[in-house]
């Protein structure tokens, strides 16, 4: 096993109801990364997991006449069935009501409490249940919630609070030094100058006004406050101040990069109280925060009161797994808001899978069958400037890709091979293989013609592998491709690896060509319930 280590988690979802395509999104790009990161060579460690205590929750389940552990184990039970139906590669799966999770919170917090860094006052906000968050008058947004935009009420309890305002400084100094922890920059940016640079208010770390929490181990009728309780997850899971602290130690330190996707809504509670916790701790802090946009629909965000939840169940049912992942990680701009329909997913499905790479494949297969009986002509380098600039073009894109995604711009990433995916469906065009192949004489340029697709497809296709599983898989399979040329190393050897193979004999398309009226209408149909 490599030395390289390499982290990375989804934040923790919570099982209030079941997941939409935003949370899936999140669980996509970071399942990309560690496929990526895996055929780079890295150890990976994945975490995903749920958030499962609060009031909300409490809430659900009494709505729903069941205890709240009933209630969280039953959504619990199809979120890791829908991960395991996407073939999510998650290391680990935290729940923050495992024991070993709760036992680390309160260890955490009555260290906290012993060194000083949490100390018993009374509190007084505005509180926003559904955000299950407290605010101060000045944070408020036209006197609602600033983070969803509701109702918020004035509530006063005893409470918990945790020394923020002692970490500001340090801090501060942290980002100084650390401008890339966060991408993109500007939200770093917007925290430090509406939060770190006021000076940091101390945060109220516990709750008495429900029970479903974990215990405040001194003072039981507390529970933890819910985001110093979920953001442990990310270290309770690894074994941190347990019995077996084995993965904490071998993934949770300075040579390991650690990185934490979240959504932009979240990005106080990471950049602010989990670095200021590890700080309190003296723990190593994550090397990057990768701060992801919204998923909306036309008109606006996706919510249960406008009915238009848009699940991932029936899109996979339709159209099978590669094309949701595809479409979110292609066509969701890299740290932005993007919006989804059910008329650009079948464009951009039909545009780059099924006329851009997988007819590429189809149409260069069967000439491979075609005009020399499935066998793939031996690499002997360039014989016209056209293998030339297709070669420099894939060169090209696999550079350009490995630089983005070693930024983690997955989108741009994509966007990278399909230029060389372009550029080799212009090379069919221009080097004209059926025309060759009528002329005896050519019969060394129809060779290259057919050696340098193959090769193409071959790289594209295992650059490509861990954005579209099935699809990819399917074509490097028709190639015929040996094992030890489908990684990253091999793609980056000269290229003309594949040579001289016998491909399959039934050429497929991977990628059926979807009619979109008829799709379009029967996504709107489909999309918006889960069986
Ligand atoms: N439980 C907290 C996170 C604690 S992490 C220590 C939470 N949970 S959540 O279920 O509400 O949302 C989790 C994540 O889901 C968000 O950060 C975001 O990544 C993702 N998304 C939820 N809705 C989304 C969209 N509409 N679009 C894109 N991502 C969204 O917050």
């Amino acid at each position: 096993m490599s030395n390289k280590k390499f982290y990375i988690s989804t934040p923790i979802y919570y099982p209030s109801g079941n997941l939409h395509i935003g949370h899936v999104y999140t669980t996509f790009m970071c399942d990309a990364i560690a496929r990526y990161k895996r055929a780079c060579g890295y150890d990976v460690y994945y975490l995903t997991g749920t958030d499962e205590h609060g009031q909300k929750i409490q809430d659900k389940a009494k709505e729903n006449n069941v205890t709240p552990q009933e209630y969280v184990d039953n959504i619990v039970a199809s979120i890791k069935q829908l991960w395991k139906e996407l073939e999510i590669t998650n290391t680990d799966y935290i729940r923050t009501t495992d024991l070993k999770h709760e036992q680390v919170v309160q260890k955490v917090f009555s260290k906290f409490l012993e060194q000083g860094d949490i100390y018993l006052g009374q509190y007084e906000g505005w509180y926003c249940k559904p955000c299950e968050s407290f605010f101060t008058q000045s944070q408020l947004v036209d006197g609602k919630c600033p983070d969803c935009g509701r109702e918020v009420t004035k509530e006063k309890e005893d409470a918990y609070f945790f020394k923020m305002s002692k970490y500001s400084g340090r801090l501060l100094d942290y980002y100084k030094s650390h401008a890339n922890a966060v991408t993109p920059s500007s939200r770093l940016k917007e925290v430090i100058t509406n939060f770190i640079e006021p000076g940091l208010e101390d945060l109220c770390v516990s709750r008495t006004s429900f029970d479903w929490g974990v215990k405040v181990k001194e003072d039981p009728h507390h529970v933890v406050y819910v985001w110093l309780d979920a953001l442990f997850n990310y270290v309770s899971a690894l074994g941190y101040n347990t019995e077996n602290p084995e993965l904490f130690e071998k993934y949770w330190n300075e040579e390991t990069e650690k990185v934490h996707v979240l959504g932009k809504e979240i990005t106080r509670f990471h950049l602010i109280y989990w670095p200021v916790f590890l700080m309190a701790l003296n723990l190593p802090l994550p090397d990057k925060f990768l701060v992801h946009g919204w998923i909306i629909m036309k008109e606006g965000k996706m919510s249960k009161s406008k009915g238009n939840v848009v699940y991932p169940e029936p899109i996979k049912e339709m159209y099978g797994m590669d094309l949701l992942r595809y479409y979110l990680l292609r066509e969701i701009p890299f740290c932005e808001d993007g919006v989804f329909t059910p008329e650009q997913f079948i464009e951009r499905c039909n545009t780059d899978l099924a006329n851009n790479y997988g007819n590429l494949a189809h149409r260069s297969l069967s000439m491979i069958r075609k005009y020399f009986g499935g066998r793939i002509p031996a690499y002997k380098g360039c014989i016209n400037e056209f293998d030339a600039g297709l070669e420099a073009a894939v060169k090209l894109s696999t550079n350009m890709f490995f630089e983005k995604m070693n930024n983690f711009d997955v989108t741009n990433a994509i966007a990278c091979i399909f230029e060389a995916i372009d550029k080799a469906n212009k090379y069919v065009d221009d080097t004209k293989p059926w025309a060759l192949a009528k002329d005896e004489a050519k019969k060394e340029e129809l060779e290259s013609v057919m050696c340098h697709l193959a090769n193409t497809i071959y790289t594209v296709s295992v650059l490509l592998s861990p954005f579209l599983l099935e699809g990819t898989t399917k074509i490097l399979n028709m190639l015929n491709c040996p094992e030890h040329l489908r990684n990253y190393e091999a793609i980056s050897l000269p290229f003309g690896q594949l040579g001289d193979v016998q491909i399959a004999d039934a050429i497929t398309p991977a990628y059926a060509r979807l009619d979109a009226a008829v799709e379009v209408e029967r996504m709107k149909e489909n999309i918006y319930t889960r069986k």
